[in-house]
């Protein structure tokens, strides 16, 4: 049989950057094949190409043998390719049901529509993802991982024969990633074939058939999932071996930086939450998506007021009421949407970087751009972006790549509390170990950090103490010494009743 679709030698460049360089791929019906790489590898350009997003400057793009040009994505989605972007790209303006409406309708706009209907489409596609999140929803309040569960509703109602994902799971917790999975299983069965980003390594194993590593814009090789390893696998992505990913230290502990009583807010969902973080250490907040983690956190940054409850700040009773508020009293967050909150695309690296300290600081007046030009320089090459230089526009980053410019500017800014909504979504295995090292250092250094995560080895891993919640209160408090993943999702399913 020959490929479904196929790229041969394809080369792109952005200006001086070549982004793929003669990368040959190939997609066979029916099959789940991983596509992998470090952050800036050239996964997305490859898949904008698929999509009819990019054009190659040269080199074949093959569609059941036959070359196309995918000129628009009009002619990508007439051949039956669907993409699941890393970024989702829904109108935040409309509901959930007209969201999936408009990629499952065509004919333009003139066609009638029937609302009843469009609803109905909308939940039961939702549902085949065990999802319950109402049709009648703006798309602006949905969540990230809500967003890309409305996602792929949409590319399940187009009866695409080729479903392109790119990172589908970074912000989904395990009980939605084996939903999702269920649903490609299912669709490999009726012969579609997927290709599948992720630098989640772990999870490939289970779904993945085949798997091609790109490096530095080349392929690198295809193999069989079931004939490489993890170490292999890093092997063949960074091109040699990689140390530990959680290298957290133990630091001494000191006094309690941050602290909850009986935290209310009922605008966010969140109940009654106790909890304190102390100097130097690194608290854990587990549990499922929706389970409150980052509303939560949104209180505490000053996005939500609370109706009831208190924050403290070392021992004193604060009044977070909002976000500027919370910075001058170094309460530092990293959303989780970070192209919604974290980055101004159209600015540089440094530029980026640096804001954060210009809001701690708001008695330092006049940039001081040979600082800010060294940090940045200093932050770019210990969390490895890939970038050509610290005054590149963020937007022409790769997705991780945007990530860790986000990340390095709460990192420079030096807050007393720093929470962190999935800092190592996205990014690729080598950086996802120097962020772990870089709030271990921090931690060592006293500041309180206080991680939300999906990935059960990364909270196992990182966290002095877990916190798990569940619907808006905390459900249960490990110690790092007797958390175990059963226990934890125990509690996150509400179980077990048990506290440390
Ligand atoms: N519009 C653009 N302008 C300039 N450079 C770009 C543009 N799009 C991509 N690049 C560059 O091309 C390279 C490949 O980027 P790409 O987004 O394909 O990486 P990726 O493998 O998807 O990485 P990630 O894992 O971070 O998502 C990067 O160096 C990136 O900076
Ligand atoms: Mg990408």
């Amino acid at each position: 049989m020959p490929p479904l679709l196929a790229a041969a030698a394809v080369t792109k460049s952005y200006g001086g950057v070549r982004a793929l360089r003669r990368v040959d791929f190939e997609l066979q019906a029916g099959e789940i094949h991983a596509l992998v790489g470090e952050n800036g590898a050239g996964k997305s350009t490859l898949i904008r190409i698929f999509a009819g997003a990019a054009l190659a400057d040269s080199g074949e793009v093959r569609f059941e043998a036959h070359p196309v040009t995918l000129r628009d994505p009009l002619a990508a989605k007439a051949l039956g390719i669907a993409v699941i972007y890393q970024q989702p790209a829904l109108f935040g303006e409309l509901t959930v049901a007209e969201n999936i409406g408009l990629a499952l309708e065509s004919g333009g706009l003139w066609r009638r529509i029937d609302w009843k209907q469009r609803k109905r489409a909308a939940r039961e596609l939702l549902s085949q993802l065990g999802s319950t999140i109402d049709p009648e929803r703006r798309a602006a309040t949905l969540s990230m991982p809500e967003q890309q569960t409305v996602e792929i509703a949409k590319s399940l109602g187009a009866r695409a024969r080729i479903l392109i994902l790119d990172e589908p799971t970074a912000s989904l917790t395990e009980r939605e990633v084996t939903a999702l999975f269920g649903v490609l299983r299912e669709l490999r069965r009726r012969g579609v074939g997927m290709i599948y980003v992720s630098h989640r390594l772990e999870e490939l194993p289970g779904i993945a058939d085949r798997v091609t590593v790109l490096r530095d814009g080349e392929t690198v090789e295809t193999r069989k999932m079931a004939e490489v390893d993890r170490a292999t696998l890093i092997r063949m992505m960074v091109g040699r071996d990689i140390d530990a990913v959680f290298p957290k230290r133990e630091v001494p502990v000191g006094d309690i930086v941050l602290e909850t009583r009986s935290l209310t807010c009922p605008a966010a969902g969140v109940k009654n939450v106790s909890i304190a973080a102390r100097a130097g250490e690194i608290v854990g907040l587990s549990g499922l998506v929706g389970a409150g983690r980052t509303e939560l956190a949104e209180v505490l940054f000053g996005l939500h007021r609370p109706s009831s409850g208190s924050i403290l700040l070392r021992g004193k009773p604060v009044a977070v009421a909002s976000p500027d508020v919370a910075v001058r009293l170094g309460i530092a967050y990293v959303p989780e949407d970070r192209r919604r909150h974290g980055l101004v695309m159209p600015m540089s690296v440094a530029e980026n970087v640096s804001l954060a300290r210009l809001a701690t600081a708001p008695g330092m007046r006049g940039l001081d751009f040979q600082g800010e030009n060294g940090t940045a320089r200093e932050y770019t090459s210990r969390l490895a972006i890939k970038t050509s230089s610290v005054a590149t526009a963020v937007q022409t980053l790769s997705g991780g790549n945007q990530q860790k410019v986000c990340l390095a500017r709460w990192l420079t800014a030096a807050p007393a509390v720093l929470i962190l909504d999935e800092p190592t979504q996205g990014v690729d295995i080598g950086a996802k170990a120097e962020i772990h090292r870089l709030m271990s250092d921090l931690a060592a250094g006293g500041m309180a950090i206080v991680m939300i995560s999906s990935e059960l080895p990364e909270i196992l891993g990182m966290s002095d103490r877990i916190y798990v919640m569940r619907g808006g209160s905390v459900a249960g408090e490990l110690r790092r010494a007797d958390a175990t993943q059963e226990r934890l999702l125990a509690l996150a399913l509400g179980e077990e009743d048990a506290a440390a």
